[in-house]
């Protein structure tokens, strides 16, 4: 799929808000200025959070009141650090997780997800490539017509 501009990112991240049910993993993979951060800006857009999502770097997680909970991450500072950091119990609860730089914190994810990777075009637009990791996400990709 080809998104030409931030709007349609922010678009297209609504609709997967607007799928997602208790328990959803998404991982977003893509360059530094991919727009991983801007299509989980419409991904909180679509699960109703109501404030500013912006990139939680220096955190690694940020936390989002909507119609269910949103946990934003970003592992790009846990690149090759194998500590325990007491994420797990996140991923199996029932709200939502969204993370960027995934490659960096394999070990502790769910191997059940939505994956996506988003390419920078030469015209500003992005490419995106989804892989649905079993049952419930093949069903979420082929409501989403991807
Ligand atoms: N078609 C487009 N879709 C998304 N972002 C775009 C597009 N064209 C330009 N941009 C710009 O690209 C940047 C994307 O930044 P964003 O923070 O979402 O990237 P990121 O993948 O989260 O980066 P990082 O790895 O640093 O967290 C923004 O500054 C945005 O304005
Ligand atoms: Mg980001």
């Amino acid at each position: 799929m080809i998104l030409k501009t931030e709007q349609d990112l922010i678009d297209f991240g609504e609709q997967i808000g607007k799928a997602l049910f208790p328990g959803a993993l998404i991982t977003l993979k893509g360059d530094l200025g991919a727009g991983k951060t801007t299509l989980t800006k419409g991904i909180g857009k679509g699960l109703g959070v109501t404030k500013i999502i912006n990139s939680p770097t220096f955190t690694i997680m940020k936390e989002y009141q909507g119609e269910m909970m949103l946990h934003h991450f970003d592992a790009y500072r846990l690149e090759g650090e194998d500590s325990e950091l007491g994420f797990e119990e996140i991923f199996e609860g029932e709200g939502v997780c969204v993370v960027e730089w995934p490659q960096y914190i394999e070990h502790i994810l769910p191997e059940e997800r939505l994956d996506l990777v988003i390419y920078k075009c030469m015209d500003q637009g992005r490419e995106i490539l989804c892989t649905p990791f079993g049952e419930k996400y093949v069903t979420l990709a082929k409501e989403l017509e991807l």
